[in-house]
Order: structure tokens, then C-alpha cells, then sequence
């Protein structure tokens, strides 16, 4: 990294290390930012971005290393030391108390007495227009959407008057309109001379908000670059450390027939709130229905119901003219309908983390089974024949798989569906943490099914790679289906609007 900068970083790493257990999380990590800058910090999944910016933010202390703020040397022990140094941090997760009002939240935990309502509703109003952030100071959260919760976590960091500001993966949860309200906060904080370091996974929006970025690896700082000069190609190998394709294949299937059809289903959430209401779809042999939607929009119920996991509330989903309704989940999968969904932690995949893949291979192959006698002879040569394919990191294929990274537990999960030749193929999120080459193998894969005639449904959550696989998309807000449009057509911008709740003829008819 260049210190060729004459201006003086607000905020710099020198050196981080941060050990967990066995996992060095951080490897003598350098980074800086400087006031009016906005710095993108870029890694795959599990790179250690998340755990550098809990330092910074007092949540973990470093093993070793110096953190300097203004040039001197700073020891975070806590939130509040880093409140009081001017660093505020938007996590992934939000931390707002859902039945208080925003102005509530604002200055929950705030050292000092505080103004009076009405002057405390004007300074959080003055703030707002400041940045352009749009707020009702007296909503509750829990009336608020996503981003509008996001909205007052930054009010709540801005009122603190941080100067460093620390957004983790923000847009994950946003839609692409939104992702553009944001990014004009974010521009106007910089103008304003903060400084600002967002994490986000994906590299358009790195190339359009930043000013620099810093790539970590496996734990290391591996280099500082300045967005203009560098390019999302050079990005992706930097960030995996050797040289990638980025195309992704939309192969034609000749003749693609009904096979799935869901009419309107309902399905509620575990807590009694209405999951799905009245989805209505059809899912063909020989396509890709790549499923767009913000995180919680109704995939999982969408996942769970058709793999028999959940109960169908009313309606239908009939494969073949049978209805599913009332099947257990292994009469499904026996039917061919087979599903794997990795979730946000990556934890509870369907996997048995104490067996190894064959063990695993076999739990699911229920097809094969004759009889009480599992023939683990198959089951071996389908886990090493995976392991080829997809290349998946093991020493052995009897090696419990809680000892396999999470990327290469993704592969086997989504392998082993595969591998029963199923006719009806749901995955959601598979590249979820993986990196680019493994993410391209994946994308491969299920156009290898589709063009067998498998019925491919792909939840996703990168809409470029949504609209550039699959068939068609379906778009999920709250539980309703706001469109299903010839993805070959769509625009990002039109798949953003029925995200956040318009219909398909408004989106799509004023063309
Ligand atoms: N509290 C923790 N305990 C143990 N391991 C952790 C903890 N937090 C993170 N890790 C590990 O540290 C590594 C880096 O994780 P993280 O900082 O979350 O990565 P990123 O944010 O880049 O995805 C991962 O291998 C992760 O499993
Ligand atoms: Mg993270």
C-alpha cells in the first residue's frame, strides 16, 4: 500500500491479526481511509472482512497489531470507545428495539441528558435533510421496511456525530432502487468529509460507489487500488488469486413442457404471519424460473412447502396432476422433487456434519435403497465422482463434513441432489459464499440439468446473474408473486421494482 498520500488517514490498521480457536480471522491486516473517501473493502465469504470491522467498532480486540485514528495509536475496548472516537458501524443484522420509534432508537444509549422532544425531533430532522435520509422520526421500527430500519441506524450513528462510518454488506438487503437512495447518503457523508468503508460482495456496486478498495484473502490485506483504474475482471482475481471467465451460459431447451403447478398457495410463517399469499406459478421441464426477491420475501416458505417440509395452508402444487399436499418430504423426494437451500449462516444445510460425504450421499439416495441393506459401494463412488467434478477440497470422502469449508459443503449439498437424478431441481442461494470459480461451476451445472429436462428452480440473490441464467424470473415481495417476466427482456430496474411491490403490468408495460 502507497503512503504517498499527503493527507492523513482517519482511521488505519496496521498489522491486525485476530485468532479464533484454530481460524486466524485476520492475518497482519493493513488498511486506511481518509476523511471525504469512500473505501470498498472486497473478499469471498469468510475472508475476515466482518471481523476487521468488529475491531474497529469495539466488538473484538485485536490479537495483535495497532489501530491509529487521526495518526494516534487507539486501544477500542468497547462500542462505546468507538462511539466516542467517532466510528459508527451499520451491521448486517440490524440492533433496534422494533417497538420504539425511531427517535427512540436515535438516542438509545446516548451519554448525557437529552433535549427536550421537540428539539430533539428538530435536530434529527436537521440531520436527515443534511444527508438526504428520509425519516418519520415518530415511526415505530417495526413498521418500517428494511431500508427504512437501515435509515435509522445510520440517523442513529450520524447523531453520535461518527466521522467514520462503517457500513457491512448494506445492500444485501436493499433492491437496486434502493441500493441508489443509499449510495446517495453514502456520497453525500463524503462530501461532507467523513469517511466511509463498505463491505459489499458485489463488484458493480464496488466499481460505482468507491473511491478505493482494499481486497482481503484468506485473512490477508492483499492489495489497495484505486476504483478508476482497476476493473471487475481484475477485481474478481485479485479477490480469488487467479485468473477467472465471467460468462455465464443461457443454453435454448427444444421443448419445454408444464411440469410443476402451484395455484393459489398459502403457506404461514412459523410465528403465524402469512408467509405466502396466493402464489400462483408454473415450472417447465427444460427451464431455469430463477426467483428474485430481498431477503425474507417468502423463498424459504416457497422452498420448504413445495419439498413437504412445511404445511400447505390452502391450495396446491401439483406435480404431474398429483397434488403434494399431505406428502411427507420423502415421498417427494421419491418423486423426484428435490430441493437444497443454504441459509444465510450456512448452518442446518441437510447436511449430517458428523458423517462424511458418503454417509451424507446415502441419507438422501432413499431411491436406491432395496431393502434394509444401504449399499454404501454406490454411495462411494457417486461421493468421488463428486468430488472430481466439482472439485471439492477433502482429503477423504469419509471425512466428517463439519471439517470442510463452507464452500466445498455447498458443493456436496448441491451434488448430492443432483446426483439422484431428479426431475424437479429447487436450489436456493448455492453460490452463496463461494467463490467465483465455484460459483461458475455451479451456474454450469444447472444448465447441465436444464438441458437434461430437469424443471430448475434458482433462488437467487445477484440479479446479474439471475437475468443473465435464467429462463424466466419470478419476483417474491412480502409473500406475493409481483411478476413473472422472459428474463432475455427484463431489466434490472424492472426486476427492482416488483422487488419493492410493483406489479408486473405497471413495470413492464410502460416500455
Ligand atoms: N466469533 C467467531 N468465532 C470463531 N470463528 C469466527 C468468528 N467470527 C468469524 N470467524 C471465522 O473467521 C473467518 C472470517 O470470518 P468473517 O470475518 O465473518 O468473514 P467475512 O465477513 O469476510 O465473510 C471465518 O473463517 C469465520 O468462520
Ligand atoms: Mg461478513
Amino acid at each position: 500500500m502507497s503512503d504517498t498520500n499527503t493527507e492523513r488517514p482517519a482511521i488505519a490498521c496496521k498489522g491486525i491479526t485476530k485468532v479464533f480457536g484454530t481460524v486466524v480471522a485476520n492475518d497482519s491486516v493493513d488498511l486506511q481511509v481518509k476523511y471525504g473517501e469512500i473505501l470498498a473493502l472486497l473478499g469471498e465469504n469468510g475472508s475476515g472482512k466482518t471481523t476487521l470491522m468488529n475491531m474497529l467498532s469495539g466488538i473484538y480486540h485485536p490479537d495483535g497489531g495497532q489501530i491509529l485514528i487521526d495518526g494516534k495509536e487507539v486501544v477500542i475496548s468497547s462500542p462505546i470507545d468507538a462511539d466516542a472516537l467517532g466510528i459508527g458501524m451499520i451491521h448486517q443484522h440490524f440492533k433496534l428495539v422494533e417497538v420504539q420509534s425511531a427517535m427512540e432508537n436515535i438516542v438509545l444509549g446516548t451519554k448525557g441528558k437529552l433535549p427536550k422532544t421537540k428539539q430533539l425531533r428538530r435536530d434529527i430532522l436537521a440531520i436527515s435533510e443534511k444527508f438526504g435520509l428520509e425519516i418519520n422520526p415518530d415511526q415505530k421500527i417495526y413498521e418500517m421496511s428494511v431500508s427504512e430500519k437501515q435509515t435509522v441506524e445510520i440517523l442513529k450513528v450520524l447523531y453520535r456525530g461518527a466521522r467514520i462510518l462503517i457500513l457491512d454488506e448494506p445492500t444485501a438487503v436493499l433492491t437496486p432502487q434502493e441500493t441508489q437512495k443509499l449510495f446517495a447518503i453514502l456520497r453525500k457523508m463524503r462530501e461532507e468529509g467523513a469517511a466511509v468503508i463498505i463491505i459489499t460482495h458485489k463488484l458493480n456496486e464496488v466499481m460505482e460507489i468507491s473511491d478505493r478498495v482494499t481486497i482481503l484473502r484468506k485473512g490477508k490485506s492483499i492489495d489497495t487500488v484505486i476504483t478508476k483504474e482497476t476493473s471487475p475482471q481484475k477485481l474478481t482475481e485479485l479477490m480469488v488469486g487467479h485468473e477467472v471467465t465471467l460468462e455465464i451460459r443461457r443454453p435454448e431447451y427444444e421443448d419445454p413442457s408444464d411440469l410443476l403447478h402451484v395455484f393459489h398457495l398459502k403457506v404461514d410463517k412459523p410465528d403465524g404471519s402469512a408467509g405466502l399469499k396466493d402464489v400462483n406459478f408454473v415450472l417447465k421441464r427444460g427451464e431455469i424460473l430463477g426467483v428474485a426477491g430481498v431477503a425474507g420475501s417468502g423463498q424459504k416458505e416457497l422452498c420448504e412447502s413445495i419439498a413437504g417440509l412445511i404445511p400447505v395452508k390452502e391450495g396446491a402444487i401439483l406435480y404431474e396432476k398429483k397434488d403434494l399436499k399431505g406428502k411427507t418430504p420423502n415421498e417427494i423426494i421419491n418423486m423426484g422433487i428435490h430441493m437444497s437451500f443454504v441459509p444465510e449462516d450456512r448452518l442446518g444445510m441437510g447436511l449430517v456434519a458428523s458423517m462424511g460425504m458418503v454417509d451424507n450421499m446415502l441419507l438422501k439416495s432413499y431411491k436406491n435403497t432395496k431393502g434394509p441393506f444401504v449399499r454404501r459401494k454406490p454411495a462411494r463412488k457417486m461421493a468421488k465422482e463428486l468430488v472430481k467434478k466439482l472439485d471439492i477440497k477433502t482429503p477423504s470422502v469419509d471425512m466428517p463434513v463439519r471439517m470442510m469449508s463452507g464452500g466445498n459443503v455447498q458443493k456436496v449439498l448441491l451434488g448430492r441432489e443432483i446426483e439422484s437424478r431428479p426431475n424437479v431441481l429447487i436450489t436456493a442461494y448455492p453460490v452463496r459464499g463461494l467463490d467465483i470459480n465455484s460459483s461458475y461451476t455451479i451456474y454450469d451445472l444447472l444448465n447441465q440439468q436444464k438441458q437434461k429436462g430437469v424443471a430448475v428452480m434458482f433462488i437467487g440473490e445477484d440479479l446479474d446473474v439471475l437475468l443473465a441464467l435464467s429462463d424466466r424470473i419470478m419476483v417474491l415481495c412480502h409473500g406475493e408473486v409481483t411478476g413473472i417476466v422472459d428474463a432475455k427482456q427484463a431489466t434490472k430496474e424492472q426486476i427492482g421494482l416488483m422487488m419493492a411491490g410493483a406489479g408486473e403490468r405497471e413495470v413492464m408495460g410502460h416500455e
